[in-house]
């Protein structure tokens, strides 16, 4: 792949990882992903995080080919989460002179993770604080729960590169040629998208910094058109849906519950709806979830199952709590053949959601669908569109 270009004094030292199964053991990412480093060199070297241990020989080689027998001063620590900060007892041992800037957090986090002795080794830092490098000085804004609680971006002052942690964070190695929203929105929506309100905290006060790029810790550096970026950043983390269109999640056992979602589907792209339906067995569920997201409408169509919600339905909604899943119009569709109580069992997920309305009619389908099951989707889509 091509070299990453930042500029002559601020060079990239990350590394792709394609061999990874699933990202934070759940994610898949069939195109990898990148964890991203960054030197800045100047009077005093800064090393901005470090990387994952699978990519550690990797790193190690292009830092000390970027530093050419120089000593780093200082390894800025924006995030301990483990991908990012795994080599920080490494590169300690290896630089003892070296200096770990972090806030409060951080250090009670490092000292967690690695039994190694930091007294006089730390700067600690707080909101605004700056640190000179030369021609360049870093300027720290607090970044809690984006999306752990000692996360800190930092913005350099003189190329005006906003450093932000996992914030614009996106899955894909950098050697992936793809569009940007599609994985940037399922890492953040999966990853960050419970601390909403925490993001728009910063993306206020980065409202008033001249940004000219934007460095996150994992995807690409972006360098254009950044109002694009913030903008969808703005609308997913105020939880407004981002396109008009149903997301249709269900769950079946047999299939029969299948039939009644992919005739919802139809009906609904007959009224010119984008549909997007996930097999909750067999899709993945954080594109499901991200779907869910996106589109202003969901419908969810689950069997009962042990006198309970079919496991992967249970497991959907389970997951849309956590992510904070709000402000959507939801649709029900129950199957049951004796006892049907799946369509209860979702209305109570789904009233504890936040300014989610539940669309009548609930549709229940007593084995397979029918004339009658299919005359109350046609309801549920007409109540749906309204
Ligand atoms: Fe990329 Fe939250 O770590």
């Amino acid at each position: 792949m091509s070299k990453v270009e930042i500029s002559d004094s601020i060079r990239y030292i990350g590394c792709d990882d394609h061999t990874i199964d699933l990202f934070e053991s759940q994610y898949k990412v069939p195109n990898g992903v990148s964890y991203n480093s960054y030197v800045i060199m100047d009077d005093k070297i800064a090393i901005m995080d470090t990387v994952d241990s699978r990519t550690t020989k990797e790193w190690l080689d292009k830092l000390e080919s970027e530093l050419s027998g120089r000593k780093p001063d200082y390894l800025i620590i924006s995030h301990m989460e483990p991908d990012h900060s795994s080599n920080i007892g490494l590169l300690g041992e290896k630089y003892p002179e070296l200096k770990f800037v972090g806030n409060a957090k951080t250090f009670q986090m490092l000292q967690q993770f690695f039994d190694m002795d930091i007294s006089n080794r730390t700067v600690e830092v707080k909101e605004g604080d700056t640190l000179e490098l030369g021609k360049h000085t870093l300027q720290f804004i607090m970044a809690p729960m984006i999306h752990w609680p000692e996360v800190m971006m930092e913005y350099e002052k003189t190329e005006k590169i906003l450093f932000s942690a996992d914030g614009f964070g996106k899955f894909g190695a950098l050697d992936t040629d793809e569009e940007w929203a599609c994985e940037a929105r399922r890492y953040y929506i999966n990853i960050v998208g419970k601390y909403g309100a925490s993001v728009r905290a910063v993306l206020k006060k980065a409202a008033n910094l001249d940004i000219q790029m934007i460095a996150p810790l994992h995807g690409p550096i972006l360098k254009e058109n950044l109002a694009y970026y913030i903008e969808k950043y703005d609308i997913w983390s105020s939880y407004r849906p981002e396109d008009e269109g149903v997301t249709i999640a269900f769950a079946s056992i047999h299939g029969n519950t299948k039939v009644a979602a992919k005739k919802m589907a139809e009906i609904l792209k007959s009224k010119g709806q984008t549909v997007s339906i996930f097999d909750l067995s067999r899709d993945d569920m954080s594109e499901a979830i991200e779907d869910a997201f996106r589109y202003d409408k969901l419908i969810v169509a689950s069997p009962t199952y042990d006198s309970a919600l079919f496991p992967f339905m249970e497991d959907f909604l389970y997951h849309l709590k956590i992510k904070n899943y709000q402000n959507r119009k939801v649709g029900i569709i129950e199957n049951g053949t004796w006892a049907p109580v799946a369509g209860k069992l979702m209305k109570t997920y789904i009233e504890e959601l936040k300014n989610c309305e539940i669309v009548e009619p609930m549709v229940t389908i007593k084995s397979t669908m029918n004339a009658e099951n299919i005359e109350m989707m046609e309801k549920l889509a007409d109540a749906m569109l309204v």
